[in-house]
C-alpha cells in the first residue's frame, strides 16, 4: 500500500449565482497516493477545474465550500491559514495549466522567471540559473543554457508547455496538478509531453493529478482514473480495469467517443448526444439518465450511490445492482 498524499473527502462545492446555487461538486471522494498518477476525465462543465481550484484554494469569489475536507499529508487545506496555503502552492503542490501563457510573464526572460521562482532557495544566482538550465534540458528543450535568455513568445506552444512543466517541477513538489495541459496541442506534441511527464515522474517521484477530457491520454499516463459527470464521481478505479470493463454507461460512451478508439477517420468526432444537465437545477434520480440508453425505471427517481464493485473499482449505476440481484 502506498502512503496517501491527498484525500478528497465528501467535498461539496457550490457557486452562488443569480439563479440560485449551482452545484459544481457533489460528494466527491477519492485519494491520491504518494507517487501515484491519477487522471480525472469528464466532458467540459463537469467540475474538473472547480475541483483543482478548490484543492489549490484559488477559487472564484462566489465559490462556497458547503461540506467536506481536502486533506494533504493529513492536513485539511480548507482550514489552513492563507499564509500556509501560499507556502504550499508552488513548493509542495505545483500546477500546470492548459494555456502556459497564463503562467509565463511575457516581459521577463524564461531564465529570469525560473530564477525568480526559486526565491525560497539559498543557492546563489549562478546556481539557480544552472538548475533552471538543467530543468529545461530535462523537459527536452535543446540548448537550454542559450534559451534561458529568450522570452516566452520566442518559444512554440509545445515548448512553452514544456517550460511550464519544468517550472512546476523546480521545487520538487509532492503533487503536480495538470489541468488539461495538452488540450491546446496537436496529437504529436501531446504524445511527446505525455512521454516526458512519465519520465519526469519516475525521476522526481511526485504524484500527478492529471485532468483531461481525452481518455486515450489518461490511459497512456495514469495508474488510476476518476470519471466525473455533472459534478460527481460516477466511476473510478485502475485505468486498465476501467478501460476493459467499464461499469458506468457514461464511461462507456466516453471510451466510444475517444479519438483513439475511432478507426475510420471521421470528419466529425462523435459526441455523446445531449448535454450535461443544468447544475443549478439538477434532475431527480441519476444525473446521466436523460442521456443514457440503458436507463431503467429506478434511474428516474433514485440517485445511484457510488458503490465498490471489486478491488478498488467503484461505479454509480443501478445496472450493476440489477446484475447482482437478478
Ligand atoms: N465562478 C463561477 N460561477 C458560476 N458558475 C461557475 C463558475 N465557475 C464555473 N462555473 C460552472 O461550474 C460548472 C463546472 O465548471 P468547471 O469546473 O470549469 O468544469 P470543467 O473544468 O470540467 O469544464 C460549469 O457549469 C461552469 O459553468
Ligand atoms: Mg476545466
Amino acid at each position: 500500500m502506498t502512503e496517501t498524499l491527498l484525500e478528497i473527502d465528501n467535498l461539496n462545492v457550490d457557486y452562488e449565482t443569480a439563479r440560485g446555487d449551482l452545484k459544481a461538486l457533489r460528494d466527491i471522494s477519492f485519494d491520491v497516493g504518494r507517487g501515484e498518477i491519477v487522471g480525472i476525465v469528464g466532458e467540459s462543465g463537469c467540475g474538473k477545474s472547480t475541483l483543482i481550484s478548490s484543492i489549490l484554494r484559488l477559487t472564484a469569489p462566489n465559490t462556497r465550500f458547503r461540506q467536506g475536507e481536502i486533506r494533504f499529508k493529513g492536513e485539511d487545506l480548507l482550514r489552513l491559514p492563507e499564509r500556509k496555503m501560499r507556502d504550499l502552492r508552488g513548493a509542495d503542490i505545483s500546477i500546470v495549466f492548459q494555456d502556459p501563457m497564463q503562467t509565463h510573464n511575457p516581459v521577463l526572460s524564461i531564465g529570469r522567471q525560473m530564477v525568480d521562482i526559486q526565491h525560497r532557495s539559498r543557492a546563489s544566482k549562478a546556481e539557480k540559473r544552472e538548475l533552471a538550465s538543467q530543468m529545461l534540458g530535462a523537459v527536452g528543450i535543446p540548448d537550454p543554457e542559450a534559451r534561458l535568455d529568450q522570452f516566452p513568445h520566442e518559444f512554440s506552444g509545445g515548448m512553452r508547455q514544456r517550460i511550464a512543466i519544468a517550472m512546476a517541477l523546480m521545487s520538487e513538489p509532492d503533487l503536480l496538478i495538470a489541468d488539461e495541459p495538452t488540450t491546446a496541442l496537436d496529437a504529436t506534441l501531446e504524445v511527446q509531453i505525455i512521454e516526458r511527464l512519465k519520465e519526469l515522474q519516475q525521476k522526481f517521484h511526485c504524484a500527478i493529478l492529471f485532468i483531461s477530457h481525452h481518455l486515450g491520454v489518461i490511459a497512456e499516463l495514469c495508474d488510476r482514473v476518476v470519471v466525473m459527470y455533472a459534478g460527481a464521481v460516477v466511476e473510478s478505479g485502475d485505468v486498465r480495469e476501467i478501460f476493459h470493463n467499464p461499469k458506468h454507461p457514461y464511461t462507456r460512451r466516453l471510451i466510444e467517443c475517444d479519438p483513439g478508439h475511432i478507426k475510420e477517420r471521421a470528419r466529425v468526432l462523435p459526441t455523446i448526444p445531449g448535454e450535461v444537465p443544468d447544475l443549478a437545477e439538477l434532475p431527480d434520480g441519476c444525473v446521466f439518465r436523460e442521456r443514457c440508453n440503458q436507463a431503467v425505471h429506478r434511474c428516474a427517481s433514485e440517485v445511484p450511490p457510488l458503490e465498490l464493485l471489486k478491488g478498488g473499482h467503484y461505479a454509480a449505476c443501478w445496472l450493476n445492482r440489477v446484475e447482482v440481484e437478478v
